[in-house]
């Protein structure tokens, strides 16, 4: 796609030429519109009925009389929060979807000057209407012909729009890269496969990676990753990738993705219904690889360092069972009572490794408990940190990546119910809680630095007739990278 901006005069819209315009109207006033061709048909739309300034309201209008463009749609915004102007971006697109607009046009009205944070909404919006999985689906049809899109803005814009384009884009790769490898079903992207996608990125970006093997990871002690690793015929990777943007010497920041590339829930075995959707269990670790290859475009100055550990959870004759106690790289032992809670396994060995490289802060990513998406439903990711300022970073970065996440406790009571008779902890706490008793677990192996996690488990995916990856939280993770340079 081939985002560009161009300086025009809000009531000089009917000159532009291009396939389609697409006029964002914000507030409830038609005086917002100034071009007077695009006010007769805001007017004539209106007194017909075919439109109302509400939010979510659109009006496609074809050959509309004085426009250069030879189509138009209204979106309506309502107030002109960045929410509303992205959801009216997407309504807008989708209004256009199956039309053979090639290069699209698109302008606000009533919203102010554009800004860095509309430029960048417009290009997620874009890209969400225009992605599609191939990889197994090779006969998915097109989403359309649209490949250039124009955002117009006033002049005294340029500057904010040009970099929120630019910000957006890198944004939007990473987005992409990150469904792409969670829409791959478990066939299609094992560990394996996941160590090759960080190669490659490496390679692309001319990234430090190293891709260890399970010979690799035994020789370093991760005894709880290689507990859920024993049951897979794949072998496991442990992925480190590394951005350099700055002097060796100064910390880098730490993300550590969860790449369970499938998770049956091994001997305690889940229900078969959904099931599938346990593909997606890797969202951790294509989320950490998008904002790795985000940053990467970005070139901003300082460091970061991206792990996965990645395995299949499988049942078998070599599965872990319930009861069996293993001895994490951090010397604290661990008794398995639920095999079915890996992610804390592979996640408290990487998060001691993450210590070498003495970090300036460190957070996690993963689908890790159902009790989070029960909390907190599909609209925020749940934040656990017990370090003020590095939570106050996260909710930030995710409200301006308009990729919320909300802060759940953490206090130390929760720790309670992670005693074993049997080892330093069990590896789950009960159904109380449960998105907060596994972060507590997470936090045993993390004194050593600044942490936060964030439980994607009911954000990286959709299910139903929309099912597939969202990319979630790339753009939040993104945001606050970028926001701990200089
Ligand atoms: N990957 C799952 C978490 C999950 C389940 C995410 C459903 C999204 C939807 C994780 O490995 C898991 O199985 N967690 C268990 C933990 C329990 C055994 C303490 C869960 O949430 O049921
Ligand atoms: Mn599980
Ligand atoms: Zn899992």
């Amino acid at each position: 796609m081939d985002f560009r901006h161009q300086g025009v005069s809000p009531d000089a819209l009917a000159t532009v030429a291009c396939d389609a315009l697409l006029l964002v109207v914000a507030g409830d006033q038609a005086d917002a519109v100034r071009d007077a061709a695009v006010k007769r048909a805001l007017d004539d739309a209106l007194a017909h009925g075919e439109f109302e300034l509400k939010r979510g309201k659109t009006v496609y209008l074809h050959r509309p009389s004085g426009l250069k463009a030879p189509r138009l749609v209204l979106a309506a915004c309502g107030t002109a929060t960045p929410q509303a102007v992205k959801a009216a971006f997407a309504a807008g697109l989708a209004a256009l979807k199956g039309g053979g607009s090639r290069h699209v046009a698109v302008a606000l009205a009533g919203a102010g000057e554009a800004s860095a944070a509309q430029a960048e909404a417009l290009v997620a919006a874009v890209n969400d209407a225009t992605y599609v999985y191939r990889h197994t689906k090779p006969s998915a049809p097109a989403a359309g012909a649209l490949s250039r899109v124009t955002l117009l803005a006033g002049k005294g814009a340029a500057k904010a729009v040009a970099q929120g384009l630019a910000r957006g884009q890198a944004v939007a790769a990473g987005v992409t890269l990150a469904r792409e490898l969670g829409n791959r079903p478990g066939n299609h992207c094992t560990p394996s496969d996941l160590g090759d996608q960080a190669k490659k990125l490496g390679k692309a970006f001319g990234l430090k990676v190293e891709v260890l093997d399970r010979k690799a990871i035994e020789k370093l002690g991760m005894g709880a990753f290689l507990a859920v690793a024993q049951g897979s015929a794949q072998p496991p990777r442990f992925i480190v990738a590394q951005y350099q943007g700055a002097p060796k010497s100064q910390p880098p920041v730490v993300l550590v993705g969860k790449g369970i590339t499938f998770d049956t829930g091994g001997i305690s075995i889940k229900p078969a219904a959904e099931m599938d959707e346990m593909k997606f269990d890797m969202g951790g670790a294509a989320s950490v690889l998008g904002t790795l290859r985000a940053v990467a475009e970005l070139k901003p100055r300082l460091n970061l360092v991206v792990l996965v550990p990645t395995t299949e959870n499988m049942p078998g004759g070599r599965a872990v069972k319930p009861g069996d106690v293993v001895t994490s790289l951090s010397g604290q032992t661990i008794e398995i009572l639920n095999t079915d809670a890996e992610g804390r396994l592979v996640l408290c060995d990487a998060l001691t490794y993450a210590e070498r490289f003495k970090p300036a802060c460190v957070v996690d990513v993963a689908t890790l408990t159902g009790a989070c998406v029960i909390a907190l439903g599909h609209h925020h990711t749940g934040l656990f940190s017990a370090d003020d300022r590095l939570a106050t970073a996260l909710l930030a970065a995710g409200a301006e990546a308009l990729d919320p996440c909300w802060r759940m406790p953490l206090d130390e009571e929760y720790d309670e119910a992670l005693k074993s008779n049997f080892a330093d902890m069990g590896n789950v706490g009960g159904r109380a809680g449960g998105a907060i008793t596994a972060a507590m677990f997470l936090r045993r192996f993390t004194g050593r630095y600044r942490w936060a996690h964030l439980d994607i488990a009911g954000t990286a995916w959709k299910s139903g007739a929309a099912k597939g990856a969202t990319g979630r939280p790339v753009a939040l993770l993104t945001h606050f990278v970028l926001s701990q340079a200089g």
